[in-house]
This record gives C-alpha cells, sequence and structure tokens, in this order.
C-alpha cells in the first residue's frame, strides 16, 4: 500500500511532540529538573516515533528520535566524545514479551534460523543515575565527561575525582595507554536519605530523588559542593581505547574492570535464550525495593563482544542491547479535587483525586495527603500535576507537585469547618497534627468504621459483615452502634439488596457466636484510641476483667507495662464518656461475654493451614475427641510427623513420632498444652 500523506493534524503534532519533547531533553539533561515521569516522556516519544515511521517525510533533522537528550551545558569545557555515548532501545513490554521480543530482533539481525541454539545474554542492572566516561590515560584518571548530546559532552573531571569509589588510578601494573570506562555515577538510598535528613537540620530545601541529585551534584561549578554530596559510581561498557585488547566477552570485561579496582555491580548474570533473560527480570523486579540504590529496570546485551561489533548501531542505539524497565514506580497526573475522609476515630485524612494514571503496575485514582500540614509543606492545590508515588502495596502518595503546569488561579487547600459526612465542626486540638470530626458515633463516617473494625478478624471476628453490608445497615437505620448488631435477625439481612437467605443466616449466626470472646479481643474492639490490640492483650491480663478496667484511673492505668500517659488518657476519656458506657451496658445485656482470666474458645479456623500430628495416651481426652477440636479449629490432624508438621501432642507411651519431631525440632505439647492452644491462649503468648 502507497504511503499516506500525513493530514494537517499529524503534521502539527508532530511538531507539537518534537517540540515538548525538546522542553523535556532541556529540563532533564541541562538543568538536571524534569518536569515530566519518564514513563509519560517515553510515551510522548514513541508517539512521534510512531508517527515518522508511518509519514518518514516528517523527520526533521533536529527531531529529538534523531540523536540523544542532552546538551553540553556552556559553563563546562565540552569533551569530544570519540566514540559516541549513546543510548539504549526501551522495551516497555513489562512481562515476558520484552525479552521475547529482543530475542527475536537479534536472533533476525544475526541470520540465526529457527533451529540454532540460544543466544548467550548478559543481564545486568540498569542503574538510575548520570552516565559518565572516564578517561584513563597510562593508568590515570585524565578526562571525566558527561554524555552532553552523545557527541560532545561536558568536561566534569575535577568533580568527579571527588567521588570517592572511582579510582585516581587503575590497579594494574600494565595498564592500556587509552581507555575510556563507561558507567553510571548515582546516590545510595540511604545517603540520599541521610543527606535530606541534614538539609532538614540546616533549614534547607529538600532533595528531589537520588537520580537528579546525583546528576546535579556533577554537574556542580563548584567540585567542593559535590565533594559533600555522598556519590557512588558502576561500570558497564567502554568507550575509546588503544593498546587494549578487550576479554572476548562483556561478562570478561566487567570481571576485569573490578580487577583494576572499578566498582563493578555484582547482580549481572550470563544466560541462554529470552526466558531465563524474563527469569532475569522477574528475580531482579522481585528484589527491587530491598536493594540499596535505585534502578528503573536491566539491560540485555549480547554477551561476545565480537557479536555486538557485527550488531553495530542504528541512529541513536545498539543493536546488541536493549533496557527492559519496570513498570513506573512514580508517574505525573493532574489533582481533580482534593476530599476529605472520616476514620474511625474520627481522624480526618485529606484524598487528592487523580485523573487515572498507570503507575507502578497498577492504575490509580487517589493518593492519600497525609494531612494539613503536609499539603500545605508541598502545597499541593486541586487542579495541580503533581508526581505521583506508588511502591509495593503501600497506599500511594503525592510525592511532589510541578510548579511549571500549575493552572492560574489554584488556590490553596482549606480544611473543611465540618465533616462532610455529619455536619460537626472539624476540630484540630493544639499540637496535634491530625484534625477530627468532634460528631463521635453521630457522624455515619466513624459508626462505620466502628462497626467494621469491632467485626474484624483480630476484634470480634465476624465473618461475612463488610464494607458494603455495614453501609447498606447504617443507611437503612437498621444498627447505630455496635450493640445493635446482636438485634439484628435473618429477616432484617435478608430485606436488604443483593443478600440470600442462606448468607443473612450466615451472619447472624456468625454475630451469635461472637458472643463468646476473650476479655482481649473484647477491648480491642470496643476502638479506644491508640489501643492496639497488644495493648488490650496487655490490659486484659493486667486487670483480668472489664470492670476494674473501666474505674481505673490514671494512675493505675500507668501500672501497666507499656501503658503511658497518652494512652492512660485515651481510655480514661472512653470509659467517661456516658455514650460509650452506653454502648458497653447494650453489648453486656446482648448476652456479649468473656471469661474473666481464661480466655474463651478460639473462634473456628484459628488454626487453618496447620498440620498436627497425636500421639500416645492423652490423660483425659481420647484421640479421637482430639482430633475432633483441632479439626473444629481448622487445624488438618496427620498420621505421621513430616517436615510440614505444625506441632505434635504426645501423651503417655509415644514412641517413633515423638522422637522423630524432635530430631526435626518440631513443637510439641501435652495435652495441656493443647487446651491452652484450643483455648485461645497462643494469643497470649
Ligand atoms: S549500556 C551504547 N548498561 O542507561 C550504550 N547502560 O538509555 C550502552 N545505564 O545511557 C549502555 N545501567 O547511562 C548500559 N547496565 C547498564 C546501564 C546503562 C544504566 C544507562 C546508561 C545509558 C542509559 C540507556
Amino acid at each position: 500500500m502507497a504511503a499516506r500523506a500525513p493530514t494537517p493534524a499529524e503534521i502539527e503534532r508532530a511538531s507539537v511532540l518534537r517540540r515538548e519533547l525538546a522542553g523535556h531533553d532541556y529540563r532533564y539533561y541541562v538543568l538536571d529538573q524534569p518536569t515530566v515521569s519518564d514513563a509519560e516522556y517515553d510515551s510522548l516519544f514513541r508517539e512521534l516515533e510512531a508517527l515518522e515511521r508511518e509519514h518518514p517525510g516528517l523527520v526533521t533533522a533536529d527531531s529529538p528520535t534523531q540523536r540523544v537528550g542532552g546538551h553540553a551545558r556552556t559553563e563546562f569545557a565540552p569533551v569530544r566524545h570519540r566514540v559516541p555515548m549513546l543510548s539504549i532501545r526501551t522495551e516497555t513490554d513489562t512481562t515476558i514479551a520484552g525479552a521475547q521480543a529482543f530475542d527475536v530482533r537479534i536472533r533476525r539481525d544475526l541470520g540465526l534460523l529457527d533451529g540454532a541454539p540460544a543466544v548467550e545474554y548478559i543481564a545486568e542492572l540498569k542503574f538510575d543515575g548520570l552516565a559518565i566516561s572516564l578517561r584513563y590515560e597510562a593508568g590515570r584518571l585524565a578526562v571525566a565527561a558527561t554524555r552532553g548530546d552523545g557527541e560532545v559532552g561536558e568536561d566534569v573531571t575535577r568533580n568527579v575525582r571527588t567521588i570517592a569509589t572511582i579510582p585516581h588510578r587503575l590497579a594494574t601494573r600494565t595498564p592500556p595507554p587509552v581507555i575510556e570506562v563507561r558507567g553510571e555515577v548515582y546516590m545510595a538510598r540511604a545517603d540520599f536519605d541521610a543527606l535530606n535528613a541534614e538539609q532538614d537540620r540546616q533549614g534547607e530545601k529538600r532533595f528531589i530523588n537520588p537520580r537528579n541529585t546525583a546528576a546535579g551534584a556533577v554537574r556542580q561549578l563548584d567540585p567542593a559542593i559535590t565533594a559533600r554530596r555522598p556519590l557512588r559510581f558502576f561500570a558497564y561498557g567502554l568507550g575509546e581505547f588503544d593498546g587494549y585488547t578487550p576479554p572476548a566477552t562483556q561478562a570478561g570485561l566487567l570481571q576485569e574492570l573490578a580487577s583494576w579496582g572499578i566498582p563493578v555491580n555484582e547482580d549481572w548474570r550470563v544466560v541462554h535464550g529470552p526466558a531465563a533473560l524474563a527469569e532475569f527480570y522477574a528475580a531482579i523486579e522481585a528484589r527491587r525495593d530491598a536493594l540499596p540504590f535505585g534502578i528503573d529496570g536491566v539491560v540485555y546485551k549480547v554477551n561476545r563482544l565480537d557479536l555486538q561489533d557485527l550488531l553495530g548501531f542504528v541512529t541513536r542505539e545498539p543493536r546488541w542491547a536493549v533496557a527492559h524497565k519496570f513498570p513506573a514506580e512514580e508517574a505525573t497526573t493532574q489533582v481533580l479535587a482534593i476530599e476529605v475522609q472520616v476514620g474511625r476515630t474520627g481522624a480526618i485524612t485529606p484524598i487528592a483525586r487523580l485523573a487515572p494514571v498507570f503507575v507502578g503496575g497498577a492504575t490509580i485514582t487517589n493518593a492519600t495527603l497525609h494531612n494539613e500540614d503536609e499539603i500545605r509543606r508541598k502545597d499541593i492545590r486541586t487542579g495541580d500535576w503533581v508526581v505521583v508515588r506508588r511502591a509495593g502495596d503501600v497506599i500511594p502518595e503525592v510525592v511532589r507537585t510541578v510548579p511549571e503546569r500549575r493552572p492560574a488561579g489554584a488556590k490553596p487547600f482549606a480544611m473543611p469547618a465540618r465533616c462532610p459526612e455529619c455536619g460537626s465542626a472539624i476540630v484540630r486540638e493544639e499540637g496535634e497534627a491530625v484534625a477530627r470530626c468532634s460528631g463521635g458515633l453521630v457522624c455515619p463516617a466513624q459508626r462505620r468504621q466502628a462497626l467494621l473494625h469491632f467485626a474484624s478478624r483480630h476484634a470480634m471476628d465476624i465473618d461475612g459483615l463488610g464494607d458494603r453490608l455495614v453501609e447498606q445497615l447504617i443507611a437503612g437505620g437498621k444498627v447505630a452502634t455496635v450493640a445493635d448488631l446482636y438485634r439484628l435477625t435473618p429477616e432484617d439481612l435478608a430485606a436488604l439488596e443483593r443478600m440470600g437467605e442462606k448468607s443473612a443466616a450466615n451472619v447472624v449466626a456468625a454475630i451469635g457466636a461472637s458472643r463468646n470472646t476473650t476479655l482481649a479481643r473484647f477491648i480491642f474492639a470496643l476502638g479506644i484510641r491508640h489501643v492496639g490490640e497488644a495493648t488490650a492483650r496487655d490490659l486484659a491480663r493486667h486487670f483480668g476483667d472489664l470492670a476494674p478496667l473501666q474505674r481505673a484511673t490514671i494512675d493505675e492505668l500507668l501500672e501497666v507495662p507499656d501503658v503511658g500517659p497518652v494512652l492512660a488518657e485515651s481510655i480514661r476519656d472512653f470509659f467517661a464518656e456516658a455514650h460509650n458506657r452506653e454502648v458497653i451496658r447494650g453489648l453486656l445485656r446482648a448476652g456479649v461475654r468473656w471469661t474473666p482470666g481464661t480466655p474463651s474458645p478460639r473462634t473456628a479456623g484459628a488454626l487453618a493451614g496447620q498440620t498436627f500430628v497425636l500421639t500416645g495416651t492423652l490423660p483425659t481426652l481420647a484421640r479421637d475427641a482430639a482430633k475432633a477440636l483441632l479439626e473444629a479449629a481448622g487445624a488438618t490432624v496427620a498420621g505421621s510427623v513430616s517436615k510440614k508438621t505444625t506441632c505434635v501432642v504426645a501423651g503417655a507411651d509415644a514412641g517413633s513420632k515423638l522422637e522423630r519431631a524432635r530430631a526435626l525440632g518440631i513443637r510439641v505439647i501435652d495435652e495441656n498444652g493443647l487446651r491452652a492452644l484450643l483455648a485461645g491462649e497462643g494469643e497470649h503468648t
């Protein structure tokens, strides 16, 4: 099919993209102050590439697709790279397809037939820092240069000499007359955090991230400032060399560089074929957050240097290497609104509603803003473009705004005066970071949270009482306090939308079963501010029953291990509140009971996933009875001891099973131990 002429819209779009990308290149490479995330940049870049591929006539000589991003800063003397410092192609498909696509291209470019053996690759980390070329002449560091536009970089020798781990002299008696070592200058996470802690102490501005801080430090005009920044270096390749024969492979080269005292990261692996590359990718991604420095992916290279030469380069990239990136942990998006959420204790958390953005492997639409001070510190406003971050399973947060993109008229955030859920006043006490709704259990949001907490697994453990049901119960006026739960009938529940008769009966049964609980669980379930599970257990053990705890003075509370003044006051205030005492009376009237001192039986499923073995004769329990009790608690009872056994219950005349348990270091208990375990005393240890 003949190429279609570009439409005016496409011509316009290509020019807009070129201009935007050039601006981003300038802010990233020259100012070290990017205003968009890598992912956003990549997507613009790919859009332009696609347009140009479809309409080669749109390619201009100065298109960002035709060159490497940077320009040398004029304050530094220019250094011409005799072997250009290029970039590498980025594979953005973050699955095995990324590794496969690379392998397919390599096999095609090497002219390998289908049956030919797997290609040998080296997989390395992709360090997130600043590319540097170190020129050693007769073994001495002569010139250090940035990449610049790939052809001409900046002479940063004086700055780089201050980096402790870069040797001024190669540790070999026979250094090549000329060799350029290429690699990445970076800042370790711990060093970055320490640097920011120091900035805080000095009342100075915090640094944004390790990459920009490292890049900015190398490109300081005053080497004394560079010297104060804790920079490091990893080598990953060569530039020009003379009078030197490199090893046959990239792996051999890395080893040789390391032997000369040049820092080389050890997390590289030589592998064959695409599946092994993908395996490396997955293994590194799993360890990503635990690495002491930032990486944004891995790099695959053809290991043999002669094959690299054979493959050569396309315009700006070598054919023999590819960067396989991880899903971005940071992305840029817009704040659509700032709303507040009310927690169980009335704490108000401001939340940013975001234009949906894909970050760290998921699409996010909300990010926590923590509290009012935090919003003020970061000056986040509705309409702002912000960098959001999502690492692992943590709640996404806003890292910073992009001031250059703030819309005109954006107003600073103001904490609402009234709770959006109940209209009660929002108050913020002297010295507290958190504002609270003063509505207490009048506030449906607090009621909802209080009910969910009460029913949660480590509190009263009521199965089936989730978000939606609680919401419906409150909206329908069926429950106001936790005590009301015990008055619910299967009919009440079955009347709710999307609730079958059977599940209604199950929930009512689960509520009923929760009447028998432990004192520790009950205290925790009340949701007293600052009283977590551990404190609830301490209080249960110390006071033995609820009545003495309710009556306790501050001084008496302070006698409990780990209870300090804030906690003591919170407990006293809770029980001083008439409304709370009424709820407790309601629970007692509803038949909620705990056994003072000895906790009541564990709820079903408490031993789920655990395997027990019974052996010998127990003093009072028949074997079948012991088995039934264990199974009722969710445990599996097995006939023989293996490494998978959790615990062996041994009675009189126990034989080989007991011996084997001891040999394997498996826990052994007697009948009393079993009873204690079933009674939930395991929780009290
Ligand atoms: S090899 C011919 N290996 O990522 C270019 N680069 O866009 C060969 N980088 O400019 C580069 N870790 O600054 C290579 N293990 C690694 C790397 C790495 C980080 C940087 C490098 C390069 C950029 C690619």
